[in-house]
């Protein structure tokens, strides 16, 4: 059966002759397009297909909940929020590496193994060399091939049974491919990939939550989640790098590092991928270094799959080991995830059975780490920001210093906890390093100066001087005073952000001129500005106010996901104000949202369903929003949009399109004007693609476009489609 063909049955609701046999069918065709998706990055059917076979079986289940599995793919919604994780033994332990500082301790730890060996090892010997992620070790347990377990390594020999956060993750296959051996313990990494990590830190900004100091205290901090929902809502990974028991039955178990992880990559399991055995050093590096650099596009963010880079790889001898170690150090910076060194093993398992263990480590293995980027500097003053959630963030002004080709001058400091356990103060001599490569951040104290005194957060807001509270369950201190300046500005910068309401050409300082002069005190105000109110500010001419004044007139046409993200309310991301939006259609209905179907919509958990139903029940969120609509902000017409577009309306009249290489835009705002103007964006090309629309640097979707005969558009070609149709 055709995906197409199964997406309409699902439609059509025929009772199913068989639904057993149904369910499992369904449940292969979901694992087997979740391998193509995630692990071969070469999905064959179109999102809406994939979401149609995942309906039918969701439906499918609810009506037969007799049928539910634990390996379903419906599963992956969290469960229950727990009140603490459970302890679990581990079969064997979780052993620690030994640690080596730079490639003369490569060389010291391969003669040490070979001594050790004599004559059971060849004079050079394969070491098997990939990153040392930077992450949270985990256990992943398959009994019978299906997915039962996830245990943190908490102290090597008990951890934490966190299943049910591991279990959100997309790329962790609940039932391994092709092979169901009686016991397979996999461990590995879960990491937060740098990319995923800016843009979650975004969001908790603009959700008013404090940004994490680097990617791994996020994964971290997202799998230790009580509530699976956060944990869901977060984007996590996992690498996998070793094996724990394994109980293979008939069939022989692998034989080396290098067979066991190829063998994972085919089970499903995500890995950083084994270089080609028969590729020279030289090749590898090219490679590599390629694959990297074309998948960078020219913002600087590393776009390669990690699967797909293939940069594991079986060294000859600790000579290659060393020149590995040297080439993933010089590439560390444009890596897709944080790592800090390489883990070198000796490849045979057998000669890893012989070497054994010393202490809690193993002598087949050395983690050799990476200089660490960091700085001195000191820290000449430490000021307090007022975010739009009244959030006073404390920020170390420091005397400038390059730290990884950047300087730096500013790093947050948090709130008071952090300053206190890191004991910063003015004058503080202090080590500072860019979290995750980018985010500038006080790694310790150094020195304290002569005379200093602990520095304490006033608990007064330094921009209204209102008292500042710190609320139940929070670290910060929040300004009381709804009408704060710092906190309007803050909100009036998230309500005109091009993804909220997208007005063009208000900068931060226009806002900050608007409420200093009292123009503007609440967002709809924005909708009141004439050009006599904008012409009083210094500094702005006949022509700028009026281009100002039509961009608000084109911000109007909204649609509700951007108008609920725009409101800015706690916790809402953009994500998040999508799924709102999807669920409740419109307006009045989600103003007249509830807890329980709150707790409905994907991704929502407990904690952000209360802070949104506090806000929707004090009145001026609600006021605000009918003032939006009588000034004339549509968002029911936004919406109308949107289902023409579904229909297949529009300048683009349903056509399909792929979007590869680095265009005037970003992603995502090609993406909605696509959407916007009828066209539907699909993620790989296939015959069915009805355009690429390619911009500089494009890669193999170009080519596959090219093999396939599919129309190629640049963006001047595609501009003029959207215009002349
Ligand atoms: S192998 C016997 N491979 O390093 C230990 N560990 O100090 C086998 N780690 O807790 C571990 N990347 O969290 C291995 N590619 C990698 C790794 C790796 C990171 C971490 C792991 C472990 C620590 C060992």
């Amino acid at each position: 059966m055709t995906s197409s063909e199964t997406a309409s049955r699902s439609k059509a609701k025929k009772p199913v002759a068989d639904p057993a046999g149904r369910a499992a069918e369904l449940r292969a065709q979901i694992q087997h397009h979740d391998y193509l998706y995630h692990t071969l990055d070469k999905p064959e059917i179109e999102d809406k297909d994939y979401d149609a076979l995942f309906t039918e079986l969701k439906e499918l289940e609810q009506k037969h909940p007799e049928l539910v599995t634990t390996d379903s793919p419906t599963q992956r919604v969290g469960g229950q929020v727990l009140e603490a994780f459970e302890k679990v033994e581990h079969r064997t332990p979780m052993l620690s590496l030994q640690n080596s500082y730079n490639t003369e301790d490569i060389d010291a730890f391969a003669e040490r193994a070979r001594k050790e060996l004599k004559d059971l090892a060849p004079e050079v010997f394969d070491f098997f060399c990939e990153p040392k992620f930077d992450g949270l070790a985990i256990e992943l347990v398959y009994e019978n091939g299906v997915f039962t377990r996830a245990i943190t390594r908490g102290d090597g020999t008990v951890g934490e049974d966190v299943t049910q956060n591991v279990r959100t993750i997309d790329s962790i296959p609940l039932r391994l491919k092709d092979l169901h051996p009686t016991l397979f313990e996999v461990r590995g990494e879960i990491v937060m990939l740098k990319e995923d990590f800016r843009v979650l830190n975004e969001s908790q900004q603009e959700a008013g939550e404090a940004p994490f100091a680097n990617p791994r205290n996020a994964a971290a901090g997202s799998i230790r989640q009580l509530d699976p929902a956060i944990a869901k809502a977060r984007p996590l990974r996992m690498f996998a790098y070793a094996p724990g028991v394994l109980e293979f039955g008939k069939n022989p178990p692998p034989k080396s590092q290098s067979a066991f992880e190829t063998l994972c990559a085919t089970i499903g399991l995500p890995t950083v991928g084994v270089a080609n055995p028969e590729e020279s050093f030289e090749a590898f590096r090219e490679r590599v270094k390629q694959t990297l650099e074309l998948k960078n596009t020219k913002s600087g963010r590393p776009k390669a799959k990690p699967q797909q880079l293939k940069l594991a790889r079986v060294c000859k001898g600790e000579h290659e080991a060393r020149l590995y170690y040297d080439f993933i150090q010089e590439i560390r910076s444009l890596l897709p995830f944080d790592i800090d060194g390489i883990v070198v093993k000796v490849n045979d398992y057998r000669l890893q059975e012989d070497l054994g263990f010393v202490a809690r480590s193993p002598r087949w293995a050395t983690a050799a780490k990476f200089p660490p980027e960091q700085a001195e500097t000191t820290i000449e003053r430490i000021d307090i920001q007022v975010g739009r959630t009244g959030a006073l963030t404390p920020v170390a002004v420091m005397k400038p210093v390059r730290v990884g080709g950047v300087t730096i001058t500013n790093a947050t400091l948090h709130n008071q906890d952090e300053i206190d356990r890191k004991e910063v103060r003015v004058g503080s001599r202090v080590l500072v390093q860019r979290a995750g490569d980018v985010i500038p951040e006080v790694v310790k104290v150094l020195e304290q100066p002569e005379n200093s005194v602990p520095f304490r957060i006033p608990n007064e807001c330094p921009i209204c001087g209102s008292v500042a509270e710190k609320p139940e369950d929070e670290v910060v201190l929040r300004c009381v005073n709804r009408k704060c300046p710092a906190v309007l500005k803050g909100a009036l910068k998230h309500f005109v952000a091009r993804r909220a309401m997208n007005v063009d050409g208000l900068g931060d300082k226009l806002i900050d001129a608007f409420v200093d002069a009292g123009l503007v005190k609440r967002p709809s105000d924005l909708y009141r500005l004439t050009a006599e109110k904008i012409l009083s500010l210094e500094r702005q001419g006949e022509k700028s106010a009026q281009n100002l004044l039509e961009s608000l007139e084109a911000s109007k046409k909204s649609n509700l996901a951007r108008v609920i993200f725009a409101l800015g309310i706690r916790h809402v991301g953009e994500t998040t104000a999508k799924s709102l939006a999807k669920f409740y259609g419109t307006l009045d209905a989600f103003l007249a949202a509830d807890e329980a179907s709150l707790l409905s919509v994907p991704d929502i958990g407990e904690k952000m369903a209360l802070e949104i139903v506090r806000v929707l029940k004090d009145g001026d969120l609600k006021d605000e929003v009918q003032l939006l609509q009588q000034l004339g902000v549509q968002i029911e017409a936004a919406k109308k949009a949107m289902a023409s577009s579904a229909a297949g309306g529009g300048a683009l009249g349903g056509k399909k399109y792929v979007i590869t290489g680095t265009l005037p835009m970003g992603r995502d705002e090609v993406k909605d004007l696509i959407e916007s103007n009828g066209g539907i964006v699909l993620s790989g090309v296939s015959k069915k693609t009805d355009f690429l629309l390619a911009g500089e640097e494009a890669g193999s979707k170009l080519q596959k476009a090219t093999e396939l005969g599919v129309a190629i558009l640049d963006w001047d070609t595609f501009q003029k489609q959207l215009t002349t149709k």
